[in-house]
């Protein structure tokens, strides 16, 4: 008999044992409140009161649960709860023949809760404690059965304390809502460029110097030139404080994953140690974000460094991996370092890909002789990937593959879907992020089983995992609003088996959870509750149509700044519903090149969505992209050229199109034949996202579509424009980019991006 088989027996017997309750009432099935959903809910549309206290039978509760659910409980609904050892409301079973992790929940004239392990009971309590519901003066649990487990083994949570440092309090803060939605591994990102947080005793002054910088940019790191901001900035945590918060987080079922990183990202271990860098030169810990050339030299007294770090790190950290990063480093010093190329020629490595292969490995040999496992960023793969290494794939899903392919254990991170440090808005009103475009439908829909992914090698997917990297979140207010609600769309994606559909999920955290985020007091994003834009492309120009979530939203519009608004053309109301649309028109001459600023401020959030449209006279132009953008950046994809709404800089929300190919090309028909001034094209430049300038662009001109005039070629700028000065209805372009990124440069030897927005033709 399959074990499947058993497990459903055994669920249908425990079915059959709640028979009184589930078929003696009207039985309705409903969504369930509780995030991430449960496999199974199913409930009578009848409720279970509470009282000021509840009684809970505390035979077969653990001990520590049981301190969880009294503080838990008391935070969220400031509701007692008395404990006896004979029959309660609330009782507690064991049962063990059913999957492992699984749980159940039963709501009728009193609760059971059934479970197969001490961590699955911890479920069970945080599911509970999801299921109350606050009715006008009382509390109710609706009366109801839960059967539950989880899909995936690797539910993941990172945080960067190197950028900018957490206290005890704020991390203990993020495991206490990591474990209210299952997730199961912290991975603590300890070490990088700015700031080195973990007591080594071997050597102080990785916390004497390296837990401190002096300086730190301030805005985009994009920006130039650079400004910075006086002032130590740092921190750490000492050994007593990292057992405490591994004791928390144990108590809470999430095993913590550091991360100690090498040979990159090791600024700030090597403004204590100069010794360990290739060049012996002393540097300053690093106060601008980025990816610098100056990594741990692979010399062999470098290993012997990072293994005696490891020690300390295995005696404090009881997790089963232990993470040592591997990402981003540039090979730039190790090709003129003596010793470096010593190493390759003594080990003969054909190149320093090989050597970062061969610093991996030595760590991986060590970490396996103390019954330990490697995991690394996918750039561990360089080279040859290590015997024992696991891979967290955070470059797209590609990494993964390959590494699953080989049989290697992956934890699926791509940036594309699980990257929270992205804007989650396209919205004005967003703070400042490092750039891209992540909403909480694209994190809803992540999956860490690539669809390319052979049935026999899927076992290799553990699971996945959110990054938090916090450049741009300097505390932990920022660190919420970047984090909720999409860490409700993650536990999504890695622990349930049956996920409603996007909006229904998006509807139960407006009814349910976001109160319960109101009651942790969690600094949420409302994101999905603003105006949002829909543009669309008319027979003359562009509409816009704003709407919401919230049902029945109006609109004000409160600022409409320098628009000489032709009211043929445009439709301007005080007070805007989802169905009404404003309209730009191509065609009207009195509209061109103007700047409208439009602010249009939601009546229930009072959030306020500003948006710049450039009314020209190319506004909604259809276009024949030839070669389509990457999907990761294909928003708007017909309209986002000529939509009227130029791509910001830095690179923020979604107006740009993205593309990864060496030779871009586009065909306009402007419709009729005028005289055309001049054309610009908008680039963006952000290297640190891979993004770069393209070579040249090359644009044709004609008539007739059949006798073309080629214009110059011409290097591409940012704000490129180029003369044309002639009579034309038809436009080609090419855009001509590298195809690799250069050495030194961020993410060198991949492809770079060209991003493209706006297009415009001046008549
Ligand atoms: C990474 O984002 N550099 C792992
Ligand atoms: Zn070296």
């Amino acid at each position: 008999m399959s074990r499947n088989f058993i497990n459903t027996l055994v669920f249908l017997l425990f079915l059959i044992g709640n028979y009184n309750f589930l078929f003696s009432q009207n039985t309705v099935t409903k969504q369930s409140p509780i995030v991430p959903n449960p496999s199974v809910y199913i409930a009578t549309g009848e409720d279970f009161n509470l009282d000021n206290e509840l009684l809970i039978n505390t035979t077969n509760l653990p001990l520590e649960i049981q301190n969880y659910l009294t503080i838990e409980f008391r935070k969220l609904y400031g509701i007692s709860l008395r404990y006896t050892t004979s029959k309660g409301q609330l009782n507690f079973k064991t049962f063990r023949n059913v999957p492992k992790d699984s749980y159940s929940i039963n709501v009728a004239d009193d609760i059971t809760i059934t479970y197969s392990s001490e961590q699955s009971c911890f479920y069970a309590v945080n599911s509970f404690l999801q299921l109350v519901k606050q009715n006008q003066d009382s509390f109710v649990i609706p009366k109801c059965f839960v059967d539950d487990a989880p899909k995936f083994e690797w539910r993941g949570m990172h945080l960067d304390v190197s950028r900018h440092f957490f206290s005890v309090d704020e991390v203990k803060r993020y495991i206490d809502l990591m474990a209210f939605y299952k997730f199961n591994k912290f991975h603590w990102h300890l070490t990088d460029d700015q700031g080195w947080r973990i007591e080594i005793k071997q050597f102080p002054k990785l916390t004497e110097i390296g837990a401190w910088r002096d300086s730190t940019v301030i805005g985009h790191a994009n920006s130039k030139p650079n400004q910075y901001s006086k002032g130590k900035y740092g921190g750490f945590y000492t050994q007593a404080q990292i057992k405490d918060i591994v004791k928390y987080a144990t108590d809470r079922y999430i095993s913590v994953i550091p991360e100690i990183e090498m040979p990159g990202h090791a600024r700030a271990a090597l403004a204590a140690y100069p010794e360990y860098s290739c060049t012996g030169l002393k540097h300053g810990v690093e106060g601008l974000w980025g990816v610098f050339d100056d990594i741990y030299c692979s010399k062999m007294e470098t290993i012997d460094f990072n293994k005696k770090i490891l020690d300390e790190v295995l005696s404090l950290f009881p997790s089963e991996y232990i993470h040592i990063g591997g990402d981003e480093a540039p090979k730039t010093r190790w090709k003129e370092c003596e010793n470096c190329q010593k190493v390759m020629k003594e080990n003969g490595l054909k190149d320093e890909h090989a050597l970062q292969s061969y610093f991996i490995k030595q760590i991986d040999v060590y970490l396996t002789s103390k019954g330990r496992k490697l995991i690394g960023w996918d750039e561990i793969l360089e080279g040859g990937l290590s015997p024992n290494a696991t891979v967290m794939s955070w470059q797209g899903e590609s990494g993964g593959l390959e590494a699953a392919k080989q049989k290697h254990a992956v934890v699926m991170s791509p940036s594309s879907h699980c990257y929270f440090d992205h804007y989650q808005a396209s919205s004005s009103t967003e703070p400042l992020a490092i750039g891209g475009f992540l909403t909480l439908e694209k994190v809803y829909s992540f999956d860490p089983i690539p669809k390319e992914l052979n049935i026999q090698d899927r076992v290799y997917i553990l699971g996945g995992q959110a990054n938090v990297w916090t450049e741009y979140i300097p505390n932990i207010k920022q660190l919420e609003y970047m984090a909720f609600p999409r860490m409700l769309a993650m536990s999504q994606a890695l622990w349930t088996t049956q996920k409603p559909t996007y909006v229904d999920f998006e509807k139960e955290l407006v009814v349910h959870q976001f109160k319960l985020l109101d009651r942790l007091k969690v600094n949420y994003s409302k994101a999905i509750m603003y105006p949002k834009i829909d543009y669309l492309r008319t027979k003359n120009g562009i509409g816009i149509v704003v709407h919401s979530i919230v049902a029945d939203e109006k609109f004000e519009l409160e600022k409409v700044e320098k628009p000489s608004f032709n009211n043929h053309t445009v439709t301007i109301h005080n007070q805007i519903t989802q169905k009404d649309t404003l309209y730009f028109d191509r065609t009207r001459k009195s509209n061109f090149t103007k700047i409208s600023t439009i602010t249009v401020k939601a009546e229930t959030l009072k959030k306020a969505l500003r948006f710049e449209i450039n009314s020209n006279s190319t506004i909604g132009l259809p276009v024949n992209l030839i070669t389509k953008p990457n999907p990761k950046f294909n928003n708007r994809e017909n309209l986002a050229l000529f939509d009227g709404v130029r791509g910001s800089r830095p690179w923020k929300g979604d107006e740009w199109l993205g593309f990864d190919v060496d030779t871009i090309q586009f065909e306009l028909d402007l419709l009729k034949s005028s005289k055309i001034k001049k054309m610009n094209i908008g680039f963006l430049m952000a290297k640190s996202s891979w993004i770069y300038l393209p070579q040249h662009v090359e644009i044709s001109v004609s008539k007739d579509n059949a006798n073309w005039t080629a214009l110059p070629k011409a290097d591409a700028t940012e704000y490129f424009t180029q003369k044309v000065n002639k009579k034309a209805r038809y436009i080609k372009v090419q855009i001509i980019a590298d195809h690799k990124i250069p050495e030194g440069q961020p993410g060198e030897g991949f492809h770079p991006w060209t991003f493209i927005d706006e297009v415009e033709v001046i008549k």
